[in-house]
């Protein structure tokens, strides 16, 4: 058995029958896969509600390649690569364009794999393709970004790809064009300033340590609820009834809800069950205070979902991904519509 608290950031007790590290793509070819397995990365947003019966196969593929163009820059990243270490060295050799992604937990692997965003950036906009190991037929893949069907934390490695494709490679492109993307509220008064990439990154850093629990002091998986999409019908209720809800565009007929507004509306900032309670700066992090559990987990989990179901008649889904006895696992708490 070994010991799996230290390698997710919830950090819940729990173990697994077996750990396997791989440093080669090939170790790949020796797994059995058709027992239970895992694939896991710096474990900053999967939580492990149970012990888990099988293997956890750790991705530490390392490597970064820097290919210059006339235009752009290609890069080419060992998914066990640090996300947040790989922006810091590209802005350090001048290359810009992921400032806005600074300071996401995590590895390189993980990140297509719920295409990472923030402050109005997706990492779909710089994938230019995601290798792989194909586990059922033990080739090396390459997709492109319309393969890899990125949408809002959602891409193809969540649904057809699921369980059979271990990315070890991510390509990035990135035009030498650069432009700010200062769209996102907070960031908008550096318009003025003509930030450089630099300025832009201090800015993003400074934001999320004001808002986000460091999972190193505090243990947590980042959001925990994916940010509602609803119709434009149902979003104009909602904006009768409460004048500063906040609602932002997907496209003509859905309009994104801000689930973290939603928790703190139906009252639960702060709210705590046992060791497990909503992070009193944003409500939508969780945080486990040293000595929660996954029942109490689970029972957060539904307790959120029904009172905001019962206040906003939206279901929340969450965005971390919870692993079970031998598999994942969803919850869903609203038990009546
Ligand atoms: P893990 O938790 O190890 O894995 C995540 C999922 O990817 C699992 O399902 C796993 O099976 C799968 N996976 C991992 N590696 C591979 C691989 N090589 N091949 C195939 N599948 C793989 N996310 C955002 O998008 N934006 C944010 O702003 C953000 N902020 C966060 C802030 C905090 C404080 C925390 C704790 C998390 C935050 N997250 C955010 C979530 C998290 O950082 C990302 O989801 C990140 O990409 C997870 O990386 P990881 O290596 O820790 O993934
Ligand atoms: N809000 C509240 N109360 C709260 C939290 C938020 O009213 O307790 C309101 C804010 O005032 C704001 C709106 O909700 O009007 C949105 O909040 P914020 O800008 O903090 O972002 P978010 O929607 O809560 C999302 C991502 C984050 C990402 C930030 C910045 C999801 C699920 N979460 O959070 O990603 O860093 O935007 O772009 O999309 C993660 O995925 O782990 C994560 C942290």
């Amino acid at each position: 058995m070994h010991a799996l608290q230290s390698l997710h950031t919830f950090a819940l007790p729990s173990q697994c029958l077996q750990l396997i590290t791989i440093s080669r793509w090939q170790q790949l070819m020796e797994i059995d896969f058709s027992k239970p397995f895992c694939l896991l990365g710096e474990g900053s947003n999967s939580v492990f509600i149970e012990d888990f019966a099988g293997v956890v196969i750790k991705l530490g593929l390392k490597g970064i390649a820097i290919h210059e163009h006339d235009e752009y820059w290609s890069i080419e990243v060992g998914a066990g690569e640090n996300w947040h270490q790989l922006v810091l060295q590209l802005l350090e050799k001048g290359i810009a364009g992921l400032e806005n992604l600074a300071l996401i937990p995590g590895t390189v692997g993980a990140a297509p794999v719920q295409n990472i965003g923030a402050y109005g950036v997706e990492l779909a906009k710089f994938v230019e393709y995601v290798e792989g190991f194909d586990i059922k037929t033990k080739q090396r893949v390459r997709l492109n970004t319309e393969q890899c069907q990125f949408g809002y934390r959602d891409s193809i490695f969540k649904h057809a790809l699921k369980g059979c494709f271990v990315i070890t490679q991510v390509g990035l492109k990135i035009t030498k064009q650069w432009q700010p993307e200062l769209s996102y509220g907070p960031l908008q008064h550096l318009k003025h300033t003509h930030p450089s990439a630099w300025q832009v990154c201090q800015a993003v850093i400074a934001i999320r340590q004001s808002k986000l629990p460091d999972p190193s002091v505090l243990a947590n998986a980042g959001s925990f609820f994916k940010n509602p999409v609803v119709s434009n019908e149902h979003a104009s209720k909602l904006k009768q009834q409460f004048a500063d809800i906040p609602t932002y565009y997907v496209n003509d007929a859905q309009q994104k809800l801000a689930a973290g507004w939603l928790i703190e509306q139906a009252g639960l900032k702060g709210h705590q069950i046992g060791g497990i309670a909503v992070y009193h700066q944003q409500a939508l992090v969780l945080v486990n205070q040293g000595n929660g559990s996954a029942d109490e987990l689970v029972t957060m989990i539904k307790y959120i979902q029904q009172q905001v179901w019962e206040r906003f008649a939206v279901r929340l889904e969450h965005e971390v991904r919870l692993l079970g006895h031998d598999n994942e696992v969803h919850i869903q708490g609203v038990v009546c519509e």
